[in-house]
């Protein structure tokens, strides 16, 4: 049994199939990247696992309990109560940083941790208090280099600086695994490095599992355990970076390499 499964996976919207049998594994510690040309899956994939949308069929399970099936889109069954409670297990990173542009970077940080602590307070269970919440936020920072501009604004920050703030956010309710929506894409070549760089590291220090939806393919290529290649909404290849990118046995995922490699050269 796999940390993460990944089991036949449909999707639709209207008429329109988007996702087709996706399945995949994935070990604890290990980061997939999932690659792809422009609109074959790869957003809709991580917002399914996510639950931002429905599945239509399929499952995913984590250490074998099922935390995702079609039953979780009908708002009468009882498991889309669950639905709060399994999201945990993911912290998401998107394109767009979404940072709250009101509060400093550091703030941005401790307000998720500031409405678990809240909930777990009005439980009665054992919580952070206001300093140590702070403190944890404030490591975090730290982790990915920013602990100089803990006081700024979002606005006050570079593409890439606000991006890292994100990441940072997206850990700190220790999720047991960090999705990236090309995290990059929305930035200059110099920045991309950096952000690039905190992901590389938060795989070496933390080893934490991830699934990152990325353009990046050198990237990819180096920081990856597994790559999934999804072309027209099915696994076209999944394997280890030089199965994929080096050897590949579908022809879909040849051609999608060899037009990156022209492309590349160009
Ligand atoms: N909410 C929606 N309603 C209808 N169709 C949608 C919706 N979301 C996505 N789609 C369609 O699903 C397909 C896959 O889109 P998706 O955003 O997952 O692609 P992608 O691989 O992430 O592309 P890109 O690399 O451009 O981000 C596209 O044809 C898109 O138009
Ligand atoms: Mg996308």
């Amino acid at each position: 049994m796999a940390f993460l499964e990944v089991r036949n996976i449909e999707k639709s919207f209207g008429k329109v199939e988007v996702l087709k049998d996706v399945s995949f594994d994935l070990e604890l510690g290990e980061v997939l990247s999932i690659i792809g040309s422009s609109g074959n899956g790869k957003t809709t994939l991580l917002r399914c696992l996510n639950y931002l949308e429905t599945i239509d069929g399929g499952a995913v399970s984590i250490n074998g309990e099922i935390i995702l099936d079609e039953e979780y889109g009908d708002r009468k069954n009882p498991k889309n109560k669950k639905i709060s409670i399994n999201r945990k297990h993911y912290g998401l990173v998107f394109q767009q940083f979404n940072l709250f542009p009101q509060y400093t970077a550091l703030k941005n940080i401790m307000l998720p941790l500031e409405l678990r602590e809240k909930e777990r307070k009005k439980k009665g269970l054992n919580y952070l208090d206001n300093k140590q919440i702070e403190e944890e936020s404030l490591e975090l920072l730290k982790k990915v280099g920013l602990e100089e501009k803990k006081d700024n604004y979002p606005c006050e920050l570079s593409g890439g600086q606000q991006q890292r703030v994100a990441i940072a956010r997206a850990m700190v309710l220790k999720p047991d695994i960090l999705c990236f929506d090309e995290p990059t894409s929305a930035l200059d070549p110099e920045l991309t490095g950096e952000v690039l760089k905190v992901i590389k590291e938060l795989k070496d220090e933390f080893k934490i599992t991830m699934i990152i939806v990325t353009h990046e393919m050198e990237f990819a290529r180096n920081i990856s355990d597994k790559v999934l290649h999804l072309s027209k909404g099915k696994v076209a290849s999944f394997g280890t970076p030089s199965e994929v990118f080096d050897n590949p046995a579908n022809d879909d995922t040849k051609q999608f390499i060899a037009s990156y490699e022209r492309m590349k050269n160009e």
